[in-house]
Parts: structure tokens; sequence; C-alpha cells
């Protein structure tokens, strides 16, 4: 991966910001603190992206969620909290480990009734949601490995709808998509999906830049038309 170099002054606003606007609760916190006593990387959305999450399938009125890429949860439970209360997410995990420190973090956030982790690379998990005919989302979240990025976007769109909102967590990864050769493992992914955001005729996307605590990166929303 590439390095993250984040200044102090990002992360000194991120933190007013934090404080003052987005608020996270003790759960959120706790997942955080979690985490890392797990020993688990330290690679969860901001909290200011994940009030966005949350804001967005709010905002999209989504009652059906799919993640893919859980690690501890965090992200999990922001989108939880924009779900009504027969909302459901299903959330892809490939790591036991990290799906078990999930489902503690959302079982203590009292959302854990809410929440399928399904365990096992994503490909296969969406391949069984399909057979399982587990209905339409009508959000997706992708932040897992980025090589699979344009396969995770291709099936955002055939276990979505028309109306569909796709979010695309790391899609700048420090720039290093104007020189993928930077980072050869994941930029071309990253770069193949924003590629497919532009010219895919199912799709009508932006891209927001971001820095902060996590460094130089992106989030890609997408509508599926
Ligand atoms: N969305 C989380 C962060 C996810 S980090 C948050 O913001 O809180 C990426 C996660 O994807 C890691 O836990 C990693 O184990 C998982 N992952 C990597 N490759 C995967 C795959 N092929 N299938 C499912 N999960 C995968
Ligand atoms: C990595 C993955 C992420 O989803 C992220 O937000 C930051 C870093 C990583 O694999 O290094
Ligand atoms: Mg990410």
């Amino acid at each position: 991966m590439i390095e993250h170099q984040p200044t102090s002054r990002w992360i000194a606003v991120e933190e007013y910001l934090s404080g003052v606007v987005v608020r996270p609760d003790q759960s959120l916190r706790h997942a955080v603190e979690a985490a890392l006593a797990a020993g688990m990387p330290p690679i969860e959305v901001a909290p200011n992206a994940g009030k966005l999450l949350k804001l967005l399938v709010r905002l999209a009125g989504a009652r059906r969620v799919l993640e893919i890429g859980t690690l501890a949860g965090f992200s999990t439970i922001w989108m939880a909290q924009g779900l009504p209360d027969d909302g459901r997410i299903v959330t892809c995990e490939y790591l036991p480990r990290h799906a078990e420190v999930a489902r503690a973090n959302l079982d203590r956030a009292g959302l854990g009734h809410l929440v399928d982790v399904r365990v096992g690379a994503a490909l296969d998990t969406l391949r069984e949601l399909e057979t399982e005919d587990a209905g339409l989302f009508d959000f997706v979240f992708i932040d897992a490995d980025k090589e699979n990025n344009p396969h995770y976007l291709d099936w955002a769109i055939r276990l979505g709808r028309p109306g569909t909102t796709v979010v695309m967590d790391n899609v700048v990864w420090e720039g290093a998509v104007l020189e993928p050769a930077l980072d050869p493992v994941n930029a071309p992914g990253i770069v193949a999906a924003l590629q497919m955001m532009g010219e895919d005729p199912r799709l009508d996307a932006t891209v927001i830049q971001t820095v902060g605590s996590k460094g130089w990166d992106g989030f890609a929303l997408a509508l599926v038309r």
C-alpha cells in the first residue's frame, strides 16, 4: 500500500470537526478502540466519512445495505445508525478474526440484529447472495481488496436496482491513480473502477477527494441508472 502521509493540520481540523459536528457516539469510539486493542490496522473510514455514509443511507431512504469489507464494523455501525428499525445490512469480511471483532462491536452498539456478517471472500458471498435471491440492495459500500473493485462495482449493479447508491472508498490512494506503478497491487483496480464509473452507461458518478487522519484519498459516489 501507499504510505499515508497526513499533515498535522489536516488531522487537527478533522478532530475539531469530529468533536463539533460529527460527534460519534460511545459505541463508535469503542469500536475503534477495540480494533486497535485487537491489533487490527487503523484503516476504518474517518469519523466524518462514516457520518457521511450514515446520512447518505438516510437520504437514499435505504432499507437494505450491502457492505464489502467489514474490518471491525466501524463503517457498518455508522450505516446501521442511518437505517430504519426494519433495515438490514449484509457485510462481507474475509478474515474470521475481523468478523468476530465486528460482531462484538455491533452487538455492543445494540445494532447486531440489523447486521448479517458473512465470512469469506466477498466474490463468493456475492454469488451466494444472488443464488439466495437475497433481494435488491438500495445502498452498497465497497471498501475491501482494491484489485477486485471493478468486479465489486459490477456486482453492486447486479444486486442493485435503478436508483441504488454506490459508495467506493480509497479511490485516490495518495494520488497513485495517476501513477499506478507506485502500487501495482491496488492502484490498477482503483483506476479500472474509476474508468467504469465514467464510461459504464449503467452508472452516473463523481469523486470527492479527502484529507485527514487517513491521508490523501477519495470517496466515489455513484448512482445506478
Ligand atoms: N469498511 C471498514 C474498513 C474495511 S478495511 C470501515 O471503514 O470500518 C478492508 C477489509 O476488507 C479488511 O477487514 C479485510 O480483511 C477485508 N477484505 C480484504 N479482502 C477481502 C475479500 N476478498 N473479501 C472480503 N473481505 C476482504
Ligand atoms: C487500506 C484499505 C482501506 O480500505 C483503507 O481505507 C485504507 C487502507 C489498505 O488495505 O491498506
Ligand atoms: Mg477503505
